[in-house]
């Protein structure tokens, strides 16, 4: 850290965020994950990046960039992806997408063949809330959940996130929207310095794989899904990649499954195969 020269202060003009290292983070990023910042953004992004350079003991973002670019390991790259993605989420979030789950897809499954495969995939899950819901409907709506082969995947390129999904404790704040008697059902009040959380229990937890996936890669999965809830992650792309996007996801689905995305986002201007089948609920032809 750069003292100032007369009280030790540190120097913070040092740690100012250019315009030319701002335009260097923004191809960065969206190289590696299509994430796009627009040019009005980088107030934000110097703010999240900011802890990380006073942790590290950086002066300076030019500093700091060239030891991102040489670490072979690609760690400090997945502490700034970590640093710059949006991972707000709660339980329940957007809750008639639930009762879609519940009504057309899960009850219409228990009444399949017990060795029907399920698959549901969780793509942009942060920090777990929306896996571990799907799962409480999910057993809710099939009684015999545990004799079958369901399953849900839940991915997501920040390992940050991923760790508290794996953990999967939560504090009550994460459960407005929950009925108590479903959080008491599925999750075990654990005492953290003093602060009472809620850790799911292996009702839930044994249902969902959490894996660390960048949707702009290689998906390494079978493409045999039923469903792919990918909400509130397609907002933080351009066109041109919700509809690669969008057009993968229908590769993925099985005939007949269904795309949910988020309220906010639409698929209109996008160039795609998928029949409209309600609001934000999308469904690959049978
Ligand atoms: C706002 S959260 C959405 C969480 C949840 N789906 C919901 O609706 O509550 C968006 C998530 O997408 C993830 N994400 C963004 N770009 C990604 C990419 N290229 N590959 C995988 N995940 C990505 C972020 O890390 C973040 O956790």
């Amino acid at each position: 850290m750069a003292p100032d020269s007369n009280n030790q202060q540190p120097d913070f003009t040092a740690r100012e965020l250019t315009d030319t290292e701002y335009e260097e983070i923004r191809l960065m990023i969206y190289n590696l994950c299509r994430l796009s910042f627009d040019k009005d953004k980088k107030q934000l992004v110097q703010y999240r990046l900011g802890k990380r350079l006073r942790d590290l003991g950086f002066d300076s973002y030019r500093q700091y960039l060239k030891f991102v670019k040489s670490q072979e390991s690609g760690e400090e790259l997945t502490a700034l992806i970590n640093a710059l993605t949006t991972n707000l989420t709660y339980f329940f979030r957007e809750p008639d997408h639930y009762d879609f789950l519940t009504e057309e897809i899960f009850k219409p499954y228990s009444k399949m063949p017990r060795d029907t495969r399920l698959r549901l995939w969780s793509a942009g899950c942060a920090s777990g809330e929306e896996a571990y819901t799907i799962a409480m409907v999910m057993r809710e709506a099939i009684p015999d959940l545990e004799r079958r082969d369901a399953l849900i995947l839940a991915t997501d390129i920040s390992t940050r996130v991923l760790d508290i999904a794996r953990k999967g404790i939560y504090t009550i704040e994460r459960f407005k929207d929950t009925p108590d008697a479903l959080r008491e059902k599925y999750f075990e009040p654990v005492d953290i310095n003093g602060q009472t959380h809620f850790r799911a229990l292996p009702s839930l937890t044994q249902f969902i794989r959490f894996r660390h996936l960048n949707l702009m890669g290689e998906w390494p999965m079978k493409n045999d899904m039923d469903v792919i809830i990918c909400r509130n992650v397609m907002i933080y792309f351009d066109r041109e990649t919700q509809g690669l996007l969008v057009n993968r996801y229908y590769e993925q689905l099985k005939p007949g499954g269904f795309l949910i995305v988020g309220h906010s986002e639409t698929l209109t201007g996008v160039k795609h195969a998928y029949e409209h089948y309600k609001k934000t609920i999308h469904k690959k032809s049978e």
